[in-house]
């Protein structure tokens, strides 16, 4: 269906043939009538519990660590696809912390006041009966969109000032005396041209670092959302024999999971990853269009976004057949072991990157005993040699939260540089990768991919591993995989 529905039909006899016919919202019959008897409810905000007093915080902090500056930020819009057919919306990452809204086209801005920023979130209203719009916006219109809920209750739900986004370019509140005003990068740029606004460098550092330390209520949405990809695991595994018996392939699988995300939460968190046999050694296997191999490691790298947006990352390597072959079963032990290694660097006072050095010195030592190393494991861990690297050329982890590689435009030295804090979540996934036409391994070997990925929390004392539920050790995914798997 297109906009192109809201022209008048042709009538038996068209008295306008061969000239254009009006358009529906300048025919006033048309518009009187359809502006008439419609009940309206009031459409209440849905919003996860508790996301409204969690952005408060945010805002609180951002505000403190950027006073006296004014702040805009904006949730963006959909790529257009076709016509009046976008991709599907999903607000901006620094928006939703700040404000937990997931409108298309709304803006915050965060003006100083004495003590800290005043906020007013600008939303798009929904076109009501009575407007061209309610019939005539197909992205907008009720009566293509559906219902939503209004200003009014919006600005109750969040307990901020909320205004019509058009009032936006006459806002007082855009002006700043205290230096240019700060906007992220999804501000639009008509609305950043006119009020002199800046793609704020200062800012997006500002949030990035913000962001990195979760506070209990984003805990609890990651948690919900690592516990819904563990369903999802599960999911997955279920269908694998049928996958195989109907030819229904890495489709089936990645279809399955993606169902299970809508259905448990907002939907994946990233494209999903699955990729059986000779696939899975390739690391953004997203295509997902081969067969399932009955005797090949199935890599499903899958995480499931929550309502509220913060997303799971989480990797297992299942055997397909339910039991690993000694050639798959040798790489899964190797990767375990960095896996195991790694994790136990993640704690508080430690360097971020301490987790993943320990990580590639297991997986150098290993591949040099393999005798697939052409320098000794000191020469190939230097910064001048990574020969091990041929195998993994990916890293082995990042922060989690709203975005998948959260804060991934932190500065070096706020991210990788930094030490490891209470309240950072984060992946750890080392991995091997040989690929079928690697002519630098055995045969056996080729067309193996493993990798092991959990999202950790760091604590006071140490780290808890979110997505603990699933084994990481090769016979205990073996056994797990069957569980789920019974005709194995
Ligand atoms: N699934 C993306 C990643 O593991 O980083
Ligand atoms: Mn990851
Ligand atoms: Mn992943």
């Amino acid at each position: 269906m297109t906009h192109t529905a809201h022209q008048a039909g042709p009538a038996t006899k068209p008295p306008y043939a061969g000239t254009r016919p009006p358009r529906l919202h300048q025919i006033p019959a048309f518009t009187d009538y359809i502006a008439q008897h419609w009940g309206s409810e009031p459409i209440p905000v849905d919003l996860p519990e508790g996301t409204a007093p969690a952005a408060a915080a945010h805002r609180r902090r951002l505000s403190a660590a950027l006073p006296g500056r004014t702040i805009v930020a904006a949730a963006g819009t959909a790529p257009i696809r076709n016509d009046d057919c976008a991709y599907g919306f999903r607000a901006d990452s620094d928006f939703v912390w700040l404000t937990g809204v997931q409108v298309e086209g709304a803006v915050v801005v965060m003006t100083p006041v004495s003590g800290g920023h005043e906020t007013t979130v600008y939303l798009p209203p929904p076109f009501r009966p009575g407007e061209d719009g309610f019939f005539g916006n197909a992205m907008h219109g009720e009566l293509w969109v559906g219902a939503s809920p209004g200003l009014t209750e919006w600005s109750r739900a969040l307990d901020v000032a909320v205004r019509d986004v058009a009032e936006l370019d006459t806002s007082a509140g855009l002006s700043s005396t205290n230096g240019p005003v700060l906007a992220t990068a999804v501000v639009p740029e008509t609305l950043r041209r006119s009020h002199s606004m800046e793609v704020s460098a200062e800012l997006g550092r500002a949030l990035a670092q913000l962001r990195m330390i979760k506070d209990d209520w984003e805990i609890a949405q990651l948690r919900h959302a690592v516990d819904a990809s563990v369903g999802g695991f599960a999911a997955v595994a279920g269908e694998i024999p049928r996958a195989i018996d109907e030819g229904l392939g890495e489709r089936w699988l990645q279809g399955t999971f993606d169902r299970h995300a809508r259905t448990h939460g907002n939907g994946p968190g990233y494209s999903t990853i699955v990729g059986s046999g000779p696939n899975a050694p390739v690391l953004h296997w997203t295509r997902c269009d081969g067969p399932i191999r009955p005797d090949g490691a199935l890599l499903l790298d899958m995480g499931v976004e929550a309502r509220s947006l913060y997303t799971a990352d989480v990797t297992r390597t299942l055997p397909a057949s339910g039991t690993f072959s000694p050639a798959q079963r040798q790489v899964h032990d190797l990767v375990e072991k960095s896996h195991r290694i790694a994790m136990s660097h993640v704690r508080p006072g430690v360097n971020y990157l301490d987790f993943h050095f320990a990580a590639m010195e297991v997986l150098a030592e290993g591949l040099h005993d393999w005798g697939l190393l052409p320098v000794s494991v000191d020469e190939a861990l230097s910064p001048a040699g990574q020969q091990h690297r041929r195998y993994i050329v990916c890293g082995v982890g990042h922060h989690l939260g709203l975005d998948v590689h959260d804060c991934s435009k932190a500065e070096w030295e706020d991210y990788m540089g930094a030490d490891l804090q209470p309240g950072v979540v984060m992946t750890v996934e080392p991995g091997l990768y040989f690929h079928t036409n690697d002519l630098s391994v055995p045969p056996e070997l080729r067309g193996i991919g493993v990798r092991l990925e959990d999202d950790l929390l760091v604590t006071d004392t140490g780290a808890e591993v979110l997505s603990e539920a699933l084994p990481i050790d090769a016979a205990g995914i073996e056994q797990w995989t069957r569980r789920h798997m019974p005709s194995a």
